[in-house]
């Protein structure tokens, strides 16, 4: 049923075309008699025309099914037919539709609408997938209760909502809260549960339950245990309870992305709920925790207010990703969380949003709504909320969320909303602001600045933008002013080619020249293109701390010299500023290492020496400082300076740069060890990870200098998946880890999650020049099952993480790739489309990998029956 004229000529959808739709639901019900390869679906829907609507024909979406039956009022219809729905006729006033559709659970290889994972039914609706199940209004602004019958043999049956009733082969839900069709959800199989319970803050019990197939149930009391803490913090810090009598999770393991919250009854990839210390790292626990706390919270910020369409996709997804960080950050060290949020926005979203993908946090338009779940949508719309925390404050931003739910509860709202409650609680104008929702790209703060002693006649005067008179005051004796001059400018972004200035707070502090801090933190709000702030009242000439805690996501540009990042290094209170000079540092080092062929820069590895020596500091934070940029982090600095990146002279660089780490602290290394034995039974809390992640930093520079001896002890002796993949993973850097690998597979040959680590990890791993073999040898592997997104990930995006592997001279990198994601279009338009942003940052390099990696995504866009999912990123990469 593929329309192959709908394929190829795609159609863009506009925000500026947003028409509501012509008729209200009142009621949906529902009836699945499943089967693998023909399910019927029965609904029974009540339609009210909508006063609020212009006059229009009336259309269902639907897309895949084959209409048994359709009836009005009782009465049967032949309704037209097209590929991406239905039209007929319809009454004027309120009436009763009635369809019976038939699908094919077993065909559907997408993993959108109803389809089979292991022998088990389970649904993927947002965000057009319930299309894919029967003939709807499938838009998020049409929420109507849904009452569910699955028929069945299958044990378990479940749906949204609560459960009503039950019996031989059959099960009832009924979900009283309005929905969009997105948050549908069944699930039907084998499974076991997980149970346990939770007590409101109003005194109401809520039955958990995390389903799973048998085998997988000592791998879910993590999950439990972050589901109950996420639903105290979102009473606590939010007000927000719980509001059905059961909340279940379910995992599966064919599954595009991380989770997904559908009302009642999240449905979770198994790879972001399962977790034992055996088989899970101490990063699949923290990630674990952050993704399903993220689903729940979703329940007010996405299903109890929604939104209006797609376009406003960041109103549920930015504010949902800004409450699992503060979660995060509160259950674990909020400094370290920072760190780790603002290098995945350097690595993933800043490459977005300065290349040919670039688009707004809110998009204006598209052709398929899958390809905008991005790092922009996701977590620079999380970045814009906490500026907006910033500026107001927490309880302004208290106030304003405690108005946005009041006011908005059964909406499918608007970021314009979401704004004026901000505006209407604190009296703010957000007009400015607003362009953080409007215009893509990352802007560029320049600084400059001018001290004056206050001793003589004033030389050259600072440049005044918009300067504060008196300037702000600084608790000093002296009479110094010091003077900050910002500009900002942002480069022109498809679709946008000039930009205006926009809100930018800028967190500053100033320390003085024993390195002592002499202004705290101070947010300054930077509003023109060119803009200056004075510092009054100082007795001498201060270091500044700028963009404290990420306080913006911007690129600061600033000439500093090595002596005063070392400075900051060795002074800074700003844990995220701190990190920030050593990670500046260690750029500036590798560059000229790379350009000039220098060495290592003596200063910075001394200054980093101390933090390591400074047993104050906790081990998470010590770990994070022993990690360089990455490749590609290098890369993007070496293009932005004018160089044409060289991949191998890059990671040759990163490669004599740990060489000399290595050799530098052969005393120091063991020291730290010691510091970061864990002598307690394994958990994975805060304390207890940063500890293994600088055991695990200290292995990996050690394993360079005794090949891997120490490695292979800590393999043997490994009792965590932690461990046994630190070691693994050095074995491998150190080309010893052939019997490690196969010892690995015997044992975890039964567990596909641990399996996509042991995939995963030989192509991340591999040296450069072997990286498109192993991806060979691997595809070729009987467990390589490319159906599953899971085990596809774990090899080929391992590929495009493996920098110099990937970006190969000759181009097999690029075309192993293509070739797969050729194979992948045909069965999964969605997790294929993902992949391709792996070419999106094709103009850093030099013209013969430029061709060569046109060519592949050429001979992907030459496709025949290119999915509209992949067609659209293919061609904007290339435009
Ligand atoms: N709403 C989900 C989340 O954040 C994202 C999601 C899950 C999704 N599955 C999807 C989006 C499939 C698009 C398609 O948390
Ligand atoms: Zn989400």
């Amino acid at each position: 049923m593929k329309d192959a004229a709908a394929a190829s000529q795609p159609e863009t959808v506009y925000l500026a075309e947003y028409t509501p739709f012509g008729w209200q639901i009142e009621d949906v019900h529902l009836t699945f008699r499943l089967s693998p390869g023909a399910t019927r679906v029965f609904a029974r829907i009540q339609f009210a025309p909508n006063p609020d609507a212009p006059d229009q024909d009336f259309f269902l979406d639907g897309e895949e099914l084959t209409l048994i039956r359709a009836a009005i009022d009782g009465t049967e219809i032949t309704p037209e037919i097209t590929a991406k729905g239905l039209r007929c006729a319809v009454p004027e006033g309120r009436f009763q539709w009635e369809a019976e559709v038939e699908i094919a659970p077993d065909a559907n290889t997408a993993l959108e609408g109803l389809y089979l994972s292991n022998g088990m039914f389970c649904t993927q609706c947002e965000a057009q997938g319930f299309r894919k199940i029967t003939f709807y209004p499938d838009r998020p602004d049409v929420m109507a209760t849904f009452t569910v019958r699955i028929e069945s043999d299958l044990p378990v049956l479940l749906s949204n909502g609560n459960p009503k009733a039950s019996g031989d082969g059959w099960a009832e839900w009924h979900d009283p809260w309005p929905k969009p069709a997105y948050l549908f959800a069944l699930v039907a199989g084998d499974l076991v549960a997980h149970p346990d319970s939770f007590t409101t803050a109003s005194g109401k019990d809520v039955a958990l339950n995390i389903y799973v197939r048998p085998g997988d149930e000592d791998k879910c009391a993590f999950g439990m245990e972050a589901l109950k803490k996420s639903m105290r913090w979102d009473e606590e810090v939010y007000g927000r309870e719980y509001d059905l009598d059961v909340f279940n999770i379910v995992a599966v393991d064919d599954f595009n992305m991380g989770a997904m919250e559908n009302k009642g009854l999240n449905i979770f990839n198994s790879s972001c709920v399962l977790a034992s210390p055996e088989t899970a790292t101490d990063g699949n626990f923290e990630r674990i925790e952050a993704i399903v706390a993220h689903e729940y919270f979703h329940n007010w910020t996405g299903n109890r207010i929604t939104c209006r369409d797609w376009f406003q996709l960041c109103l549920k997804e930015g504010l949902t990703v800004f409450r699992d960080r503060q979660f995060t950050a509160d259950m674990r060290s909020a400094p370290v969380k920072r760190i780790e949020d603002a290098m995945m926005i350097r690595a993933r979203q800043f490459p977005e949003d300065q290349g040919p993908l670039s688009h707004p946090v809110r998009p204006e338009s598209f052709q398929e709504i899958n390809n905008f779940y991005t790092a922009t949508v996701y977590e620079k719309g999380a970045e814009v909320i906490s500026m907006l925390h910033l500026l107001v404050g927490e309880e302004g931003y208290r106030k304003a969320c405690d108005l946005y739910f009041d006011r908005h509860d059964g909406d499918a709202a608007t970021i314009e909303d979401w704004l004026k409650v901000f505006e209407d609680a604190t009296g703010r104008d957000l007009t400015q602001f607003k362009r953080w929702y409007s215009q893509s790209g990352t802007p560029r703060v320049t600084v400059s600045e001018h001290w004056d002693s206050g001793d003589g006649p004033e030389r050259d005067a600072p440049v005044t933008g918009a300067a504060s008179g008196d300037g702000i005051a600084v608790s000093e004796e002296g009479h110094g002013r010091y003077t900050l001059t910002f500009t900002q400018e942002t480069r022109p972004t498809p679709g946008q080619d000039s930009k205006a200035p926009q809100v930018i707070p800028i967190a500053v502090g100033l320390l003085n020249p024993n390195g002592d801090e002499v202004l705290p933190t101070t947010v300054l709000e930077m509003t023109e293109a060119k803009q200056s702030f004075v510092f009054a009242g100082l007795a001498a000439k201060p270091t500044p701390s700028i963009l404290r805690g990420f306080s913006a996501p911007v690129v600061l540009d600033r000439d500093v010299s090595r002596e005063e990042r070392a400075f900051l290094l060795a002074h800074d209170t700003d844990p995220f500023n701190r990190w920030d000079a050593s990670r500046a540092l260690a750029r500036d080092s590798l560059v000229a290492m790379i350009t000039e062929g220098a060495g290592p820069d003596e200063a910075w590895l001394d200054g980093l020496e101390r933090v390591l020596r400074d047993d104050r500091l906790d081990a998470a934070y010590r770990a994070l400082m022993m990690g360089g940029p990455t490749q590609s982090e290098l890369a993007q600095v070496l293009y932005e300076r004018g160089v044409t990146p060289d991949p191998d002279a890059i990671w040759d660089a990163t490669e004599t740069l740990r060489q000399v780490m290595a050799e530098r602290w052969v005393d120091l290394l063991p020291r730290l060890a010691a510091e970061a034995k864990v002598d307690a039974p394994y958990a994975p809390d805060a304390a207890q990870c940063g500890k293994r992640a600088l055991s695990g930093a200290v292995l990996a520079l050690q394993s360079r200098l005794d090949g891997g001896a120490a490695a292979q002890k800590q393999y043997d002796a490994a009792t965590n998946m932690t461990e046994q993949m630190q070691a693994l993973t050095a074995l491998v850097r150190a080309g010893k880890a052939g019997d490690a690998l196969s010892a690995f597979e015997a044992q975890w040959r039964h567990e596909r999650l641990v399996m996509d680590k042991w995939f995963g990890l030989q192509v991340a791993a591999a040296p450069p020049a072997d990286a498109v073999a192993t991806v060979q040898r691997l595809t070729a592997h009987a467990d390589f099952d490319w159906k599953n997104p899971n085990r596809f990930r774990a090899v080929m995006g391992s590929l495009t993480m493996n920098h110099a592997g990937f970006h190969r001279a000759d181009g097999a990198g690029y075309d192993v790739l293509a070739d797969w994601l050729i194979k992948l279009d045909d069965l999964n338009p969605q997790t294929t489309a993902r992949m391709c942003s792996a070419f999106q940052t094709l103009s850093r390099y030099d013209a013969g990998r430029q061709e060569k990696m046109r060519a592949a995504l050429g001979r992907i866009m030459a496709k025949d029956g290119l999915s509209r999912d992949t067609s659209e990123m293919v061609s904007r990469i290339l435009s």
